[in-house]
């Protein structure tokens, strides 16, 4: 089907006297999809660009290695590769990892195609599915993070009144009962203040308006940095790797110091909890074109070409907690609240940007997609 349309398509562009197309190793080399052709001996025929940055190896180094040099000869793509030649048919499998002494990648999707005029030649396209599913992911922190708003918004009315009350009486009992039954009295007063505490927590994913401007990411990033080493991070050094051309963010400062506060933190716990012999925290800023995101409910496209990166050497995010990291009350941590990255979630969300977490033993990222300040703010 697909196949009838390309072909009318093409001819109606023939019929066109448009130019001739150009050759296909430059539309290949052009995609942004790693594609390999291998010969069939395995050896490679062609790489393209991206496929050049996957393996990690350029297209004359490749011209001189077998792919066994790449990937190891039990890798799950031999047996796709033998498949597809054996069958002629395309095969496509999703959520491989793919490692090799240059490279370990996960959730990658991964095409065969044999090519009918070559018989033997095997086409290869690597799909890194990870992209697409922290857009999925995203979606989820809203759900959460509207959840949150609600149950924020209802705790604090439902919660704080009552409990004033208890704890007015309790204070009352205080100066009437026996001292023995003071103790009691004293810890009614003092859970009653810990639950107040928590939903005073909680009110700060109220869905209040906020401010908008332009941000210096930098300025952010400093400011959180110097409260860190001069608190909870005294003995971590801090690396920074900042492109000092990057434009204003377009956000709430305050917010956005939270955000990143919320998660040098984790970074402080994680290398400090997880007693790593070398600790250490990097802040890293970039500018990246072509991440956009489709707002909800819009046909709207934003967007998020700044890049914020904290990074950390730590153990890395304990593999249960991960489906369910941006949801409120998830932690590992004894003393933890489990409401950083909730709120992190939340900020981001409300700025229309997007949070993309990497996170192996020994090294853990989280990076902000966020939107510039834009000069004609209409
Ligand atoms: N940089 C990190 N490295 C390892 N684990 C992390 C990191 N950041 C967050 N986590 C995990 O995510 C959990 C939730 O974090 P958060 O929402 O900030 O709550 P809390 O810090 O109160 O536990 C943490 O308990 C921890 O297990
Ligand atoms: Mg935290």
């Amino acid at each position: 089907m697909k196949a009838t349309v390309t072909r009318a398509a093409l001819s109606l562009i023939g019929r066109r006297d448009t130019p001739r197309p150009p050759d296909n190793a430059a539309l290949l080399s052009a995609l942004p999809i790693p594609v390999v052709l291998l010969d069939p001996e395995n050896r490679f025929r062609f790489l393209n660009h991206a496929a050049e940055q996957f393996l990690g190896v350029s297209s004359a180094q490749a011209a001189r290695l077998p792919i066994t040099e790449l990937l190891p000869a039990d890798s799950p793509v031999f047996l796709m590769i033998e498949h597809v030649r054996r069958h002629e048919v395309t095969v496509a499998d999703y959520d491989m990892t793919i490692e090799g002494p240059r490279m370990r990648k996960h959730g990658i999707t991964v095409q065969a195609t044999p090519l009918p005029e070559e018989p033997g030649a095997v086409l290869l396209a690597f799909q890194d599915a990870s992209a697409a599913r922290s857009l999925d992911r995203q979606l989820t922190f809203r759900s959460a993070a509207r959840s949150v708003t609600g149950m924020a918004a209802i705790l604090a009315h439902e919660v704080k009144n009552p409990l004033s009350g208890i704890r007015g009486a309790a204070q009352l009992l205080e100066s009437s009962v026996s001292e023995a039954d003071q103790e009691l009295t004293v810890l009614i007063r003092d859970e009653a203040d810990r639950i107040r505490a928590l939903v005073e927590r909680m009110e700060v994913f109220g869905d209040k308006p906020f401010d908008r401007g332009a941000v210096n990411i930098h300025r952010v990033l400093e400011h959180v940095r110097r409260l860190a080493q001069t608190g909870f991070a005294a003995a971590i050094p801090f690396h920074e790797a900042y492109d000092p051309s990057l434009p204003a963010v377009l956000g709430n400062r305050d917010q956005l110091v939270q955000v990143i506060l919320n998660l040098v933190k984790n970074a402080a716990e994680a290398v400090i909890d997880g007693e790593v012999e070398s600790p250490e925290i990097t802040l890293i800023t970039a500018y990246q074109h072509g991440m956009r995101l489709a707002m909800p409910g819009s046909t709207r496209r934003m967007e998020l070409p700044l890049v914020v990166t904290v990074r950390d050497n730590g153990p890395g995010i304990p593999d249960d907690i991960r489906p369910n990291l941006f949801d409120p009350f998830v932690t590992s941590r004894a003393s933890g609240s489990g409401l950083g990255l909730a709120l992190v979630a939340k900020i981001i969300s409300d700025h229309g940007g997007l949070i993309e977490v990497d996170s192996r033993p020994g090294r853990t990222e989280f990076r902000l997609h966020l939107p510039i300040f834009p000069d004609d703010p209409s």
